[in-house]
């Protein structure tokens, strides 16, 4: 994984290359670095936070240039240290690197065997030694010979001692070209560059991009291609805090609007969406928060008579799947971006099945190869805990559902939706006092069946992820088997009850766990004795999800914020998961 940025015009490199750093810090932020190529080559590491890498800037004299790559890491080989971090240096190549080489072993030993030295346990290093082996005239041939010999996937942004110019080229890894009038970027994610250009354009697999003082020409086997500059429709306002203390908190409260958005958008225009009535047998497919949005909408088509297989796409790559004619594949993905979604993909098109990607990113890969796509048009979601990108995504495949299976209900509930959120979200005070009963419990656990079961998926995941508390999701029916032995005394267990067709049975589970020493919190959508409930309102089954999840999401942010820790970069985490 890994953000990646290159930069060389007029305007300020290091304030380019800090400020896109920052913008991409959400792609991994154990350690970071820059390279700048003036006369020489001058190369600033840092372990932790790109504030960090910012600070030792600072307090570095720095050399003239209109030319850098800079880097932000996820570690996948190497522990996290200054020498692993990026750029790598080998020889006269200096580079930075997102992805992971998947025959880094074998062409290091090769290398070892013909003299070449390593400092760094990475296989990013071996890139940098690789070209370096094969320049000895033209770097646009030796990075031409070097990714002939790679496997695996690569972005990567290249300068040398030799040359004012600068490199990039990709593979499988996500890298755009920005465009401005004072210079051009290489960029993992546009967003890093929007403060500067909203020119863009998209890079194809294994073509060499080169800028120099007139602009770039991108050239794959030896010649020469065009590739149509665009126009981004994000702007920078969408990384702004607004006055929010964390983006996962501005990010949760945008939910009301940007569902409204969507629904004024497709409900009276359902032709816009996809129609899905010709297939029987739908596979959905995602990673995290996208595979338990696919769990959501896996009982919403089965309750249309419909087949639904759901998987996590690191499993579904692998598996033995059998496919018929009727066949769609749905890949989930906020990001668009995610390795094993996009493998999910790949894996689908190659049997010739139908894909429908439900996307926010436009312009990701899994949005341009899909047969069709449906943007969620969530904006930017800075924090790495998805929130509103979540919802957007249930609110999509539930629409989608209703196209298949219309009814009056449920477009009169839909139009209630953002109001009701508004409010939901307005009830700060009562989450702030459930999370200080939360935050210093050492395991939490989240009951209920069906469609329940998926909200508990989510719940549980979002209060873990940010809150480092442990905690689990479980079918109501399941916790006593097994599970249950670890409710002990003041053991928080969240029952979500909306299902008015199992509710009895969820929360005779419920009063099994009470009967252990259990502390119940109850969201649903009748009232009941329990102490603590969070009552919501009943709406359409279908659109249930969208009053309960961001409930859950919000309490998860409290107990986080009590317990003071990195919300919206939580440790060990990345918001873009671009390795397998
Ligand atoms: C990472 C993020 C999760 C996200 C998952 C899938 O693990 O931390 O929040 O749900 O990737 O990402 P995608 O971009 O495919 O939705």
């Amino acid at each position: 994984m890994c953000g990646i940025i290159g930069y060389k015009g007029k305007d300020n490199v290091i304030d380019v290359l800090i400020s896109g750093l920052k913008k991409l810090e959400y792609r991994g932020y154990d350690s970071s670095g820059i390279a700048l190529k003036g006369k020489d080559i001058q190369i600033i590491k840092s372990v932790g936070r790109i504030s960090d890498l910012e600070e030792k800037v600072k307090k570095t004299e720095l050399i003239d240039t209109d030319m850098g790559i800079a880097h932000t890491r996820w570690a996948t080989h190497g522990e996290v240290n200054e020498e692993n971090a990026h750029p790598h240096r080998v020889g006269k190549i200096t580079l930075v690197h997102n992805g992971i080489i998947e025959n880094a072993k074998e062409i290091k030993d090769n290398l070892i065997s013909k003299g070449v030295g390593f400092n760094s346990n990475t296989d990013t290093e071996v890139i940098a030694a690789l070209i370096d082996f094969y320049y000895e005239n033209s770097l646009e041939e030796a990075i031409a010979k070097a990714i002939d010999d790679l496997k695996g996937s690569y972005a990567l942004a290249i300068i040398c001692d030799d040359s004012d110019k600068l490199y990039a080229v990709r593979c499988e890894s996500p890298l755009i070209l920005g465009i401005s009038d004072k210079g051009t970027f290489v960029t993992s994610d546009i967003g890093a560059i929007l403060n500067y250009t909203n020119k863009y354009s998209l890079l194809g697999e294994n073509e060499i991009v080169v800028i120099d003082d007139n602009g770039y020409k991108i050239v794959k086997d030896g010649k020469e291609i065009h590739r149509e500059v665009m126009t981004s429709n994000l702007t920078d306002e969408d990384n702004d805090l607004h006055g929010y203390p964390h983006y996962m908190l501005k990010e949760i409260m945008e939910e009301p609007v940007l569902v409204d958005h969507i629904i004024n958008k497709y409900a009276d225009n359902l032709d816009a969406l996809p129609d899905l009535s010709k297939y029987d047998n739908i596979h959905i497919i995602g990673c995290g928060s996208a595979y338990y949005a696919g769990m959501i909408a896996k009982n919403l088509f089965e309750e249309d008579g419909i087949r639904v297989e759901c998987d996590v796409a690191s499993e579904y790559r692998y598996r033995n799947i059998i496919y018929d004619d009727k066949t769609l594949v749905i890949l989930i993905s906020q990001s668009g971006e995610t390795a094993d979604t996009i493998a999910a993909m790949r894996k689908a098109t190659e049997e010739g099945i139908d894909t429908l990607a439900i996307v926010n990113v436009d312009g990701s890969t899994i949005a341009r190869e899909s047969t069709y796509k449906v943007l969620i048009e969530a904006g930017r979601e800075v924090a790495v805990a998805t929130t509103k990108a979540y919802i957007l995504q249930v609110l999509i495949l539930s629409l989608l559902s209703y196209k298949m299976n219309p009814d009056n209900k449920y477009l009169k509930d839909l139009k209630k939706l953002p109001q009701q959120l508004n409010v939901l979200l307005d009830r700060t005070g009562y989450f702030k006092k459930l999370a200080d009963q939360i935050y210093v419990r050492d395991d939490v656990f989240f009951i209920g069946r069906k469609i329940d079961y998926a909200i508990c998926l989510e719940g549980s995941l979002k209060l873990k992820e940010v809150s480092y508390i442990h905690s689990d999701a479980y079918q109501a029916g399941e916790l006593k088997h097994g599970t249950i032995s670890l409710v002990e005394d003041g053991t928080v267990v969240f029952g979500i009850v909306t299902d008015d067709f199992i509710r009895d049975k969820t929360i005779s589970n419920l009063e099994e766990a009470i009967s252990r020493g259990a502390k119940a919190i109850y969201v649903g959508t009748e009232e009941t004795k329990y102490e603590d409930q969070i009552i919501v309102p009943k709406v359409h089954s279908k659109l249930q999800p969208i009053l309960v999840v961001p409930v859950l999401q919000i309490i998860a942010y409290y107990v986080a914020f009590k317990r003071g820790c990195d919300i919206d970069k939580p440790k060990n985490l990345a918001k873009s998961v671009t390795v397998e």
